[in-house]
């Protein structure tokens, strides 16, 4: 069966597309083929209608009712261009959506505790649009069972990186970064996930904020700065990193808030300075977690497998490989695994959606704390 993954990540950079092949083999495991993939980027007013959406404490009902439709218009559009591109059709599609908010610890509101989150893309008119039934909303099942809703992509991970002889941690850096950790011959209920931090979304804030450039392409600027190893040292200390997994993180963490006293710590300085301390202060965050929440724990490993946007930037790169070298890790990147970067999150909510069609669950309750396993998603049909 073709599916197509539809993914847009905390980032808000823009659409990643993938087309699957998924078929189940006699002992019941997944094969995949990635037939094609593609990035849309948003329209720069969709962005900064999107992180303003994100970020906002009050925004107005209407237009946040629109946001759902108008994203759906643009992930149709972008499955039918990908389809187009390597033609073939899909018969299904599963589109994560675009989280809006996301509060996985519960929180007392109107006398109770509650935890929620909201990914928006209105998944009827993808369907009506795309022509097949489209599966979205994945989160909600999983924390309704007690979990966090957060991560999902270890289904996939553990598809695709689990070993006999070789444990692997794969680490995603999005505008968020997070790592699914899986010993080697591990069984499922071995796999635990949690997001480390920030991956690149402090980064393009100051950037965004220090240069009025959205990213910093290939991390030159970084590149030029001198990290300030006391503000590091100092946000390492933070509740978030010490806090034992499972956890998720988001724009309520590392967003706005965060990054306005991220910059009033470093300074007096150089602006490249708080560019390459962004940087650092993402590395460092993912060399302490796997020191001290992975490595720690049973279970022998000896790669670190990367994805994402943030693998781009050669500059977090160097500083990844150092980190992860003094633990005894080898770098690898999931392209090597026929995972293309930019592409696997968008692979992972096509097999999410493969499963949820087969009526079979697909959270790792383990990695995000649910009670039971979950079939994720609802389904709209065409
Ligand atoms: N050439 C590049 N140089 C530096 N950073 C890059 C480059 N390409 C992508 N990125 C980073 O990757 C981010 C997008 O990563 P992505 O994996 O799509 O995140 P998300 O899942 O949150 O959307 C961009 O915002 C940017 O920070
Ligand atoms: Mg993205």
């Amino acid at each position: 069966m073709i599916v197509a993954g539809v993914m847009s990540g905390t980032s808000a950079d823009g659409i990643n597309v993938a087309l699957v092949q998924i078929s189940q083999r006699k002992n019941h495991s997944l094969a995949l083929k990635l037939i094609g993939h593609s990035e849309v980027p948003y329209p720069k007013n969709v962005r900064t209608a999107v992180l303003r959406a994100m970020n906002a404490k009050q925004a107005s009902v209407a237009d946040l009712a629109r946001l759902n439709f108008l994203l759906a218009e643009l992930y149709s559009q972008a499955v039918l261009v990908t389809q187009r591109e390597f033609q073939v059709r899909a018969r299904l599609v599963g589109c994560h959506g675009q989280t809006l908010y996301h509060q996985a610890e519960p929180g007392l509101f109107l006398g109770r505790k509650i935890s929620s989150t909201w990914q928006t893309g209105e998944g009827s008119v993808m369907a009506a649009r795309v022509g097949v039934p489209v599966v979205c909303d994945f989160r909600p099942a999983d924390m309704a069972a007690g979990g966090k809703g957060a991560p999902l992509v270890p289904f996939l991970d553990f598809l695709i990186y689990r070993d006999k002889k070789i444990g692997r941690i794969a680490q995603n850096i999005g505008g968020i970064a997070n790592l699914t950790a899986i010993p080697a011959n591990a069984s499922l209920h071995q796999v635990f996930a949690f997001d480390t931090g920030p991956g690149n979304m402090v980064i393009d804030a100051v950037t965004e904020h220090l240069f009025g450039r959205s990213y910093d392409r290939d991390g030159k600027i970084a590149a030029s700065g001198r990290v300030l190893d006391d503000v590091v040292k100092k946000l390492l200390k933070r509740k978030y990193f010490l806090r034992k997994p499972p956890k998720t993180a988001g724009r309520e963490e590392f967003g706005r808030e965060f990054v306005k006293e991220f910059v009033q710590l470093c300074q007096p300085a150089e602006k490249q300075d708080i560019v390459a301390t962004a940087t650092a202060l993402t590395a460092r965050s993912i060399g302490e977690s796997v020191r001290r929440l992975v490595l720690n724990k049973k279970g022998s490993y000896s790669e670190f497998v990367a994805s994402g946007g943030g693998t781009k930037n050669p500059t977090l790169m160097a500083m990844l490989t150092n980190e992860v070298r003094v633990l005894g890790l080898n770098l690898r990147l999931s392209d090597e695994f026929g995972m293309p970067s930019e592409a696997k999150e968008a692979v992972a909510f096509a097999v999410l959606a493969y499963q949820t069609w087969h009526k079979r669950p697909s959270n790792i309750p383990s990695a995000t704390g649910a009670r039971k396993s979950a079939i994720l998603g609802k389904i709209c049909y065409a």
